[in-house]
This record gives C-alpha cells, sequence and structure tokens, in this order.
C-alpha cells in the first residue's frame, strides 16, 4: 500500500505523505525549458511523451509520494469542442460557446480528442518511479470548468451579474459537464490512475444557490468515483464552510485552503485532510517555512493527513525551499 493509501483507506496517523499541488509546472527549471520549445501549452498536454517527463520531473527531485498527471482542468472544455488557448503572461483565453457543437460532440468523440491523457497514464502506471506511488488523476469541478466556458478567462476580479443571465445555458452546460467529466474520469481510472482529485478553483465565488452549483454537481461526482473503487479528493477553494461541504459531499480526502482554521476542522470531522499551507510561505525563508510546517503536522499528529499546500505551488518558488519542505515533512517525529 501506498503511503497515501496508508493515510485515506487505513486512516493511518503514523505517516507524513507529501506531494504539492501543481507540482508539475513553471518553478521548475527543467520544465521551463521544455515550455521555452512547445509554447502550445494544449499540444503539449496531449505530447503523450512530453507530458510524461514533466510529471515525473517533481518526482525525480523530490520524491513526492504522488505523481499529477501533467494535464489541464481545461481540457474537458477543449474535449467538447470548445476553443483553450493559453497567452503567456495572462492564463487561459477561451473561445465563444457554440451550444449546438459542444452538445452534438459524441463519447467517442471527446475520448478520442483526449487519448493522449489516457495513454499518458498507461504509460506512466508501468514506470518503475511509481511502483510505491499515487497517481493522480483530476478533473476540474463542474463550477469551475462553468465559470471557465462562460466567462472565458479567469474571473480575477469577480462574476459580472450577467454571467448568470442565460439560465438555459447555464443548465445545458452543467448537464453537458456532469455527462462529460464522468467519462473523463472513468478513462482515467481505467487507463492508471488511482487517485482522482476535484479542483474547485473558483468554489469561493459562489454566493447563492449552493446547492445547484457546489453540493449536487460535486455530490454527484464524488459518488461516481466512489462507485469505480477510487478515492476521491476534493478541493473547494475558497468556501466558507468546509465542515458542511464535507458532511454533504462527503469525499474520501478533503484538501483545504490556506484560510481555514485547521483546529476547528479536526473537531468536527473525521475524515482525512490534506493540505492547508500558504504557498506564499514558499517565497519567505526557511525558518518560517519550516515553523509553519511543524504547526501543521503538530495540529494534524493524530489526525489522518497529506502534506500540501494551500493552493498551488507559485511559479517563482525556488526549489531549494521545496527541497527543504520535503525534508522538513520527513524529518518530523
Ligand atoms: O498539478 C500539477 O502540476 C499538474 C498539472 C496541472 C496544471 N493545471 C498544469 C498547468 C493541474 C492539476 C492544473 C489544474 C488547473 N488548471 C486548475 C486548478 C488548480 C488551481 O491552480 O487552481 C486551474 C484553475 C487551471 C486553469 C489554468 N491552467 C490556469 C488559470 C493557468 C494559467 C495560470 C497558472 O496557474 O499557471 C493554466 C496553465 C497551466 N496549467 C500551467 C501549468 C503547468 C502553466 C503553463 C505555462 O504558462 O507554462
Amino acid at each position: 500500500m501506498t503511503p497515501i493509501q496508508e493515510c485515506l483507506i487505513n486512516k493511518s496517523t503514523k505517516v507524513n505523505p507529501v506531494w504539492l499541488m501543481r507540482q508539475a509546472g513553471r518553478y521548475l527549471p527543467e520544465f521551463r525549458e521544455i515550455r521555452r520549445s512547445n509554447p502550445d501549452f494544449i499540444k503539449l498536454c496531449l505530447n503523450h511523451t512530453l507530458a510524461e517527463e514533466i510529471t515525473l520531473q517533481p518526482i525525480k527531485r523530490f520524491g513526492f509520494d504522488a505523481a499529477i498527471i501533467f494535464s489541464d482542468i481545461l481540457m474537458v472544455p477543449y474535449g467538447i469542442g470548445q476553443t483553450v488557448k493559453f497567452k503567456k503572461n495572462f492564463g487561459p483565453s477561451l473561445g465563444t460557446i457554440d451550444l449546438n457543437k459542444i452538445q452534438s460532440v459524441s463519447e467517442d468523440k471527446f475520448t478520442e480528442n483526449l487519448l493522449p491523457v489516457y495513454k499518458l497514464l498507461s504509460n506512466l502506471k508501468n514506470t518503475k518511479d511509481l511502483e510505491t506511488r499515487d497517481l493522480i488523476g483530476f478533473v476540474g469541478a463542474p463550477w469551475t470548468l462553468l465559470v471557465y466556458m462562460i466567462n472565458k478567462v479567469s474571473p480575477k476580479n469577480g462574476l459580472s451579474q450577467d454571467f448568470f443571465k442565460d439560465k438555459i445555458l447555464i443548465n445545458e452546460i452543467l448537464n453537458l459537464l456532469d455527462r462529460f467529466i464522468k467519462i473523463h474520469i472513468e478513462n482515467q481510472i481505467k487507463a492508471g490512475a488511482t487517485i482522482i482529485q476535484i479542483f474547485d478553483s473558483w468554489a469561493g465565488l459562489i454566493k447563492e444557490d449552493f446547492d445547484k452549483f457546489l453540493y449536487d454537481p460535486t455530490l454527484s461526482l464524488v459518488n461516481y468515483v466512489k462507485n469505480l473503487g477510487v478515492p476521491v479528493i476534493c478541493f473547494p477553494r475558497g468556501i466558507t464552510d468546509y465542515v458542511r461541504f464535507t458532511k454533504i459531499v462527503k469525499p474520501s480526502m478533503i484538501n483545504i485552503d490556506y484560510n481555514v482554521d485547521p483546529e476547528h476542522l479536526i473537531k468536527s470531522l473525521d475524515i482525512p485532510i490534506q493540505g492547508g499551507l500558504d504557498p506564499k510561505i514558499l517565497l519567505s525563508n526557511k525558518e518560517n517555512l519550516n515553523n509553519q510546517i511543524r504547526k501543521y503536522l503538530e495540529i494534524f499528529k493524530d489526525h489522518p493527513y497529506v502534506f500540501n499546500l494551500g493552493h498551488g505551488i507559485l511559479p517563482e518558488t525556488e526549489v531549494d525551499m521545496v527541497y527543504e519542505l520535503v525534508e522538513t515533512v520527513r524529518d518530523y517525529k
């Protein structure tokens, strides 16, 4: 059994597994080098040879307990036919939605569009580096994908009221997402994913209709993953009530963001917890980093806990600080 499965399934408090959200990415010089000669991000995600190399880069360097596939949550909108581009120093930019077009995509065509992602997983499954580690597949939650599909760019300044004006469009997209995200999950599990993480990066923007946008769609996916016999981690970033979310949605593990008070949480929850550390701490100094890491490990010493961050690692993070993080977690008694 892998260290994370020990924690997730056996509820062991004796292991301190560690991996980092967005561990395969821009803070790594070896990733930036590949990226320089591959300007088209979607193409890079669909190049299974390079994607395999990128997935394994952080494993080779730091020996994390899990590899997360190099891909993106926006591969689902791409797979159903919406244009997705990534602009330098800007982020994602999606094309106008043609509802007729995306509604007519068959399940086979969707799978065909994303075949390199599944090939990536099946190749990784057989690599020596992953014999003792988990291989994490992932999806964006319906809400976060809806946000990108309609808003078309990251909603850094929130959503306008306009966002909600076409109720029919919203409902059609949510139905479509439920169907295709499930196909993407099933394909990833069949190809070798041992855990699925659901990223709801913009969950904090939901101000009303929590059942419709947060609880119902996430519960539908969580039940689906569990029925396939694989653990599922939820990351509803920025919501105010993680306890309520966890009680309703019942993921196998909950990833907390850095605004969550972990002490309050363990009093109310008995499921394994992951994450929490503010990624900005990695931009400070080693002493501060060590203190903050130990704070989390101390709080969780009698609770199944996977060390991770409260959001993705920042591109400006120095590699040295990541070595320090891993060492501190591993040395903690
Ligand atoms: O975790 C990993 O290392 C695996 C790969 C991974 C990527 N994106 C690669 C990537 C994962 C798990 C994601 C998830 C993702 N993608 C999320 C959810 C997690 C989160 O951070 O909130 C979101 C919201 C996206 C959408 C997305 N993709 C954005 C907003 C951006 C641009 C800004 C950014 O965060 O990097 C991307 C591009 C992206 N996805 C890059 C990588 C390595 C950077 C590409 C580059 O510019 O070189």
